[in-house]
């Protein structure tokens, strides 16, 4: 059952069970569900919550156990049976690489099921900045004009993604970061909280930028560069 709370719009999380979440009036109301019970999950649900004040038919949140393996099952189980009227969205986060995100999308998609774009209402997103399905931009993250967030990708909290910057399909920008105009951040690439990415530069596919780096110059694919300016480790 629903756990509600109309006067403050408090939810809680009961990790390891198809739980509904939240529920400030279940009229007719949506079911959404989240994949993932980790920290991002978390994210993604306040998101929706702050939503909800903006767009009444978004209503309560089922969370999906996606982390295990009896989460995998979970999820196939969605694919296999997918409730009408299917909403779902991507709490997996950054498990060690952006793979186990990536999956979870790959196998819902396989199943002909979309996954949701997520936008909190604090975030500022241009007019003509581009949301691919399934992604995300969290509080207080700013997309300038003419930049993109390809699918499934993620510009996390606080951080800024300047005009005319892609960011490719399963990508992570963690919270904070800033990437300056035009910079192009590759499929499945992280770039760690609050580092920083001058004007051009391009992160190559599934890279990994540390944490407060400064990347000056170009990162090659997969490679994992920390520092300022950041170099190469590992
Ligand atoms: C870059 C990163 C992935 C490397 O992790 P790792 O492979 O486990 O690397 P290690 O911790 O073994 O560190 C290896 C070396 O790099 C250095 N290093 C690691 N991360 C660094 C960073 N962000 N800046 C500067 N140096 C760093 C370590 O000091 C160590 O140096 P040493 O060999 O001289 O002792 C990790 O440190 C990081 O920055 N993660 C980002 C976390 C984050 O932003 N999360 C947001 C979640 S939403």
């Amino acid at each position: 059952m629903p756990t509600e709370d109309q006067s403050t719009r408090s939810w809680t999380v009961r990790p390891g069970r198809w739980d509904l979440v939240l529920s400030a009036d279940e009229r007719g109301q949506q079911t959404i569900h989240v994949l993932g019970r980790g920290d991002h999950a978390t994210v993604v649900i306040d998101a929706l919550v702050a939503s909800f004040l903006a767009d009444v038919h978004v209503r309560f949140v089922h969370v999906v156990p996606s982390v295990s393996a009896s989460d995998e099952v979970a999820e196939a189980e969605l694919c296999r049976n997918p409730p009408s009227g299917l909403v779902v969205v991507n709490g997996i986060g950054f498990v060690g690489g952006a793979n186990r995100r990536e999956l979870a999308y790959q196998q819902l998609r396989a199943s002909q099921i979309e996954i949701s774009t997520v936008r909190h209402p604090s975030a500022v997103v241009a007019s003509n900045a581009r949301l691919e399905p399934g992604a995300q931009v969290m509080a207080i993250a700013s997309l300038g004009p003419y930049a993109t967030i390809e699918a499934n990708a993620l510009l996390n909290t606080g951080a800024i993604a300047e005009h005319h910057t892609t960011i490719g399909a399963h990508a992570h920008v963690g919270p904070g970061a800033v990437l300056c105009g035009r910079v192009t951040i590759g499929a499945g690439a992280f770039v760690g909280a609050g580092a920083t990415i001058v004007p051009g530069v391009s992160v190559g596919e599934r890279a990994v930028v540390g944490a407060g780096s400064t990347v000056l110059s170009d990162v090659p694919e997969g490679l994992c560069v920390v520092g300022s300016p950041a170099r190469p480790i590992g």
